[in-house]
């Protein structure tokens, strides 16, 4: 059974994962109100990984005998200057989010949960690949400059994103 302190510390990250599912829709907003699809289609897909992130943790807590609360979420921004902007946006915040999962990872150690240091580790993995993900964009972002052309290119190459919500069975929950 997981400790209350676990128990509070999950169900916090719960809610900071729908928030970066708030966050990418924002930003989803933001890109299509520009034309920009691709890149729209991009943080849709971003924000159904954050879903799956939050519904995952979730699952867990109730899996571990823990009582899940369900806790307020924050509106996210809603004007950036440039895609570029948002792109680094996205990344700091991703980099906020392996802070979190690395305190929780912190917690399960010391609390010798080592059910939920298993269970974080698919977290830890994740973490690599978003922020790799977006860092990758902002290299090519910054290549291109003010490049119309450019800017187009890598709208058509973000529209080919695509997310497929785990079926049950690799749900690991
Ligand atoms: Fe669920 Fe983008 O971290």
């Amino acid at each position: 059974m997981l400790s209350e302190k676990m128990t509070k510390a999950l169900n916090e990250q719960v809610a900071f994962e729908l928030y970066s599912g708030y966050i990418y829709w924002s930003m989803a907003g933001w890109c299509a109100d520009r034309g920009l699809n691709g890149a729209a289609n991009w943080m849709m897909m971003q924000a159904g990984e954050e879903l799956f992130h939050a519904h995952k943790m979730n699952a867990y807590v109730i899996e571990r005998g823990g009582r899940a609360k369900m806790l307020k979420i924050d509106e996210p921004r809603f004007e950036w200057g440039s895609l570029l902007e948002v792109f680094q946006n996205a990344l700091e915040h991703e980099r906020s989010v392996t802070s979190r999962i690395n305190n929780l990872v912190d917690l399960a150690v010391a609390e010798r949960d080592h059910a939920s240091t298993t269970f974080l580790q698919w977290y830890v993995t994740e973490q690599v690949e978003e922020e790799s993900n977006a860092e990758n964009i902002i290299n090519q972002l910054k290549l291109i400059g003010n490049d119309g052309r450019g800017l187009l290119m890598i709208d058509r190459e973000l529209a080919t994103r695509t997310f497929t919500w785990p079926a049950p069975a690799a749900d690991a929950t």
